[in-house]
């Protein structure tokens, strides 16, 4: 067992120590930073999907005064090859994707960057290009493992025989949208080199859920040593996955400011950018079978899944993994196959995996209860495992059916009619719906790393190198490591967001806390066991969490129950959510402010995946069209009037010191299905699609 913190900080709800400088424009975002005489960067990008540059024509545009500089691929800094082909960025006349950078001005203002890059001629030997998903593609492929180091198959058993068995059975294919990571910060980056070419170093303000991960990737394809590259961000405006990997857009501000040698380089993405080389979720197709006995006990249950990838970089998303572990069944199978396409690599979306791959299975099991004639929650109780289905290991603690039982008492559950189409509110059909979250507590003991240090009069800074990018996280790490200290959380000036400081893993997978917060801990005990309760002015202690081996011990995952309460007019089709509420299995709370805040985004986030987001590709340019927050759909306030998060209370002593699970994305897995579930329970419609459009409903 972990020595558990003992708590005082911990669980109180402290405002945001970030909060006061963002909301009133005093702490500095990336492009905020002030830099002497900076530059402004504005790309040009591919007008068509695939094919060579053969020529970049830049006259007009370096005749523009206040034009600096135009790269292309012809004439841009060579980077280091073989790394990462996303981030080798004008480094061959290659067209992988519409959209792709193929040149990029650097110009005195923001203005005259953007107008030179609308100079710029750029001349095609177009060949035809490929983004159609479908699972009748004879080139899908099994990749060699899916997202981050899953295996890409899994069996036990003999499902299909399962299934041919089985007294009740559903089989189905689902489908889930490509969709865009729309953080309110945009992407941005600001470069400035320091010194001439042997000995230079780079500073760079970011917005990004992980200064080291950028500053390797950095070091890397710049061929430097990572202690001449600094990476700073202590203020990020959201991300959700899309700031979490780098892009070419540091690259390509790096590149830019070592040709203009000296001189700073800013490059603001903007909100059409960020459709092209940010990141995005993979549109998914699962074809999903469970096999029961009559009393809806599975025997069998199987996800073949096809989904994208570019050709350029694979990137394998773990639609299969809810799957494999969530429920108890003797034959399962999981299978995830690849189309190689002319499209921008996917990557990060808020709970990759778990997001889409909890959809298609939460829908079939509202099919198979309606098919057992059970409860949704009942028949989901009924398929609670011992131990964890993927693994066999025990799990460290796992609440899923206290989340069900709690949900069921706040939302009203017992009042529900069994049969579908049976409420009408006047022009709506009433109906409402349950669907379970899952996902993992990610562990990387000894790969982040704190220090403690006394200032005297009282007061403690303690340092690591992760990111807020508007979690909480900076909030929750002051009273972790306050609690650490046994101070009050006054005494603690936190530090975060530079390379300058101890090293941290990558604000992903709902990992901060758990591997900041036990490295805060481990630092905060060796600095008390060397210098005690009265230091002096400059003791000083950095060390890293150790590995306690609870991760092959156990299986850690968090759990949720979701519940949806849907309006469906019967003239128009239209949807309306009036209630959503959560109840979460998720350890100990740090901060219920901030925690209840990750869990509302989540659901909210969750509901735009039911009803709203879809990234429209258009199959005869191969770009997304609705490219900016016009015509891509995201909820507002009023799409939203009730969602509450709740959750049980949790001790699970072998997570981390803090006995806190991930929060950031449980919220978003398994909102979906519990709208979609409730549409069904409102109209008898069966809607297997997200997102759920009027029409599906008629
Ligand atoms: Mo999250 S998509 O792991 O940043």
């Amino acid at each position: 067992m972990n020595r558990s913190l003992r708590t005082h900080e911990v669980g109180v709800d402290h405002e945001r120590v970030d909060g006061w400088a963002k909301v009133t424009g005093t702490g500095p975002y990336a492009y905020e930073q002030p830099v002497s005489q900076p530059s402004y960067l504005h790309p040009v990008q591919s007008t068509v999907a695939r094919g060579r540059v053969t020529e970049v024509d830049a006259r007009a545009a370096t005749a523009l005064s206040g034009v600096l500089t135009v790269l292309t691929p012809f004439n841009a800094p060579r980077l280091q090859h073989g790394h990462d082909a996303e981030l080798e960025v004008l480094q061959s006349d290659e067209v992988w994707f519409r959209g792709q950078i193929v040149a990029a001005v650097v110009a005195e203002t923001p203005e005259v960057a953007r107008q030179a890059a609308d100079l710029v001629r750029v001349q095609y030997r177009t060949s035809p290009h490929d983004v159609i998903l479908s699972v009748d593609r004879d080139d899908l492929y099994k990749p060699e493992s899916v997202n981050p180091n899953h295996p890409t198959d899994s069996l036990a058993g003999d499902p299909d025989a399962a299934f041919d068995d089985a007294a009740r059975a559903v089989e189905a294919t689902y489908t889930t949208a490509m969709t865009h990571n729309n953080p309110l910060e945009p992407h941005t980056t600001v470069a400035v080199w320091h010194g001439d070419d042997a000995t230079a170093t780079l500073t760079v303000y970011d917005s990004t859920q992980g200064v080291h991960t950028i500053g390797e990737a950095i070091a890397t394809m710049f061929g430097l040593t990572p202690d001449r590259v600094r990476v700073v961000a202590p203020y990020v405006g959201g991300g959700f996955g899309s700031k979490g990997r780098p892009h070419p857009h540091e690259i390509l501000t790096v590149l830019a400011a070592q040709r203009l040698k000296g001189r700073p380089v800013k490059f603001a993405v903007t909100r059409q950018q960020m459709f092209s080389f940010v990141g995005y979720r993979t549109p998914t197709i699962q074809r999903m079978r469970l096999a029961a006995d009559v009393d809806g006990r599975l025997t069998g249950i199987s996800n073949d899944i096809v989904e994208l990838t570019a050709r350029y970089k694979e990137f394998a998303e773990q639609t299969g993994i809810p799957t494999r572990t969530m429920y108890a069944a003797t034959n399962r199978r999981t299978t995830h196959r690849l189309a190689a396409l002319d499209v921008p690599v996917p990557s990060w979306m808020r709970a990759p995996g778990e997001c889409p791959g909890m959809f298609a299975p939460e829908v079939a099991m509202d099919e198979l209860a309606e098919a057992c004639g059970v409860d949704p929650i009942e028949l989901r109780i009924r398929n609670e495992p011992e131990t964890d289905p993927d693994t066999g290991k025990p799990y460290s603690s796992r609440n899923f059916v206290a989340c069900l039982r709690e949900g069921a008492r706040r939302f009203g559950w017992a009042d529900r009619p069994p049969l579908a189409r049976s409420r009408r509110d006047g022009d709506w059909w009433v109906g409402t719906g349950v669907a379970g979250s899952t996902y993992p507590v990610l562990r990387r003991p000894g790969a982040s790393a704190a220090s403690v240090r006394y200032d005297g009069d009282g007061r403690y800074v303690v340092s690591i190198g992760a990111a807020d990018l508007g979690t909480g996280a900076w909030t929750a790490l002051t009273q972790i490591a306050a609690d650490a200290l046994t101070v009050p959380f006054s005494d603690i000036d936190m530090r975060i967001g530079d390379t300058g400081l101890p090293p941290a893993t990558v604000a992903g997978g709902s990992s901060g806390t758990t591997n900041w917060g036990s490295a805060i801990v481990a630092a905060a005990r060796r600095f008390r066991e060397k210098y005690g309760d009265d230091p002096d002015a400059g003791d000083e202690y950095t060390a890293a969490a150790t590995d306690d081996g609870h991760t092959e011990r156990f299986a850690m995952h968090a759990y949720g129950a979701q519940f949806a309460e849907v309006l469906v007019n019967v003239d128009t089709g239209e949807i309306r959510v009036p209630r959503l509420l959560g109840v979460f299995a998720i350890g100990r709370v740090i901060n219920p402010r901030t925690a209840r805040s990750q869990l509302v985004g989540g659901m909210t986030m969750g509901l735009s995946m039911a009803l709203h987001e879809k990234s429209v590709l258009d199959e005869r340019f191969g770009f997304v069209v609705n490219h900016d927050l016009a015509e891509y759909h995201i909820p507002t306030c009023a799409d939203v009037p009730s969602v509450e998060a709740h959750w049980i209370t949790e001790h699970d002593p072998y997570v981390n010191p803090m006995g806190s699970k991930g929060i950031g994305e449980i919220g978003i897995v398994g909102t979906a299905a519990a709208i979609a579930n409730a549409v069904h329970h409102a109209t008898g419609v069966r809607v297997r699609e997200v997102p759920i459009t009027n029409d599906a409903v008629l």
